[in-house]
């Protein structure tokens, strides 16, 4: 194998299909599409978002202190690629492109109904790395589409058709 220099930027892959979705205090959603995303802790479970803060959704989460991950299937691309390109500073974009939408069970943001797996977080950190802040988030409550669940009571992550970017 030969190999040449690469550019650097966002090099890691594969990237999550994840929307991530986020609650002003004026009581309005929103969602955004976010690939800078990963596990970084499993005792006590947390998971991290990468938000930069020109994005709309950055101030509703640092209001919040709390979002949702919420795991994008193929059938869901349309909404994944209109919050992924369009902001709420400008309207209500989960109305705009038809996404369901049910409030979390433990934290003030919602969860994407059609989403197979949707992750209620709490801010407990966040490392501002360079372009984005990187928001720690201890998982609250995971909510799963019960044909997922394998008899150890785990989620079967093969089971779900994730959106291919
Ligand atoms: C494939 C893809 C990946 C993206 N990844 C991120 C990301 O990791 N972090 C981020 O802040 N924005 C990311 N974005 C951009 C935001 O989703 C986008 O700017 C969005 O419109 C912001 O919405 P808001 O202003 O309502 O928060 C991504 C967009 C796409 C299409």
């Amino acid at each position: 194998m030969e190999k040449a220099a690469a550019p650097f930027r966002s090099v890691l892959n594969p990237k999550p299909p994840i929307i991530v979705s986020c609650r002003g205090k004026d009581g309005k959603d929103n969602a955004l599409v976010v690939v800078y995303a990963c596990n970084c802790s499993f005792d006590p479970p947390m998971v991290m978002v990468g938000v930069t803060p020109e994005r709309h959704s950055h101030r509703l989460i640092k209001e919040s202190g709390c979002f949702v991950v919420n795991l994008v299937p193929e059938s869901m691309k349309a909404v994944f690629d209109y919050v992924g390109s369009h902001s709420g500073r400008d309207g209500d974009k989960l109305a705009a492109c038809g996404a369901k939408v049910a409030d979390g069970a433990v934290v003030a943001a919602p969860i994407l109904v059609d989403c197979p797996v949707n992750i209620e977080c709490k801010v407990v950190d966040s490392i501002r790395t360079g372009s984005h802040e990187m928001f720690v988030g201890k998982i609250e409550y995971v909510h799963a589409d019960k044909n997922l669940m394998n008899a150890d009571g785990k989620i079967d992550f093969s089971g779900i058709d994730f959106l291919k970017l």
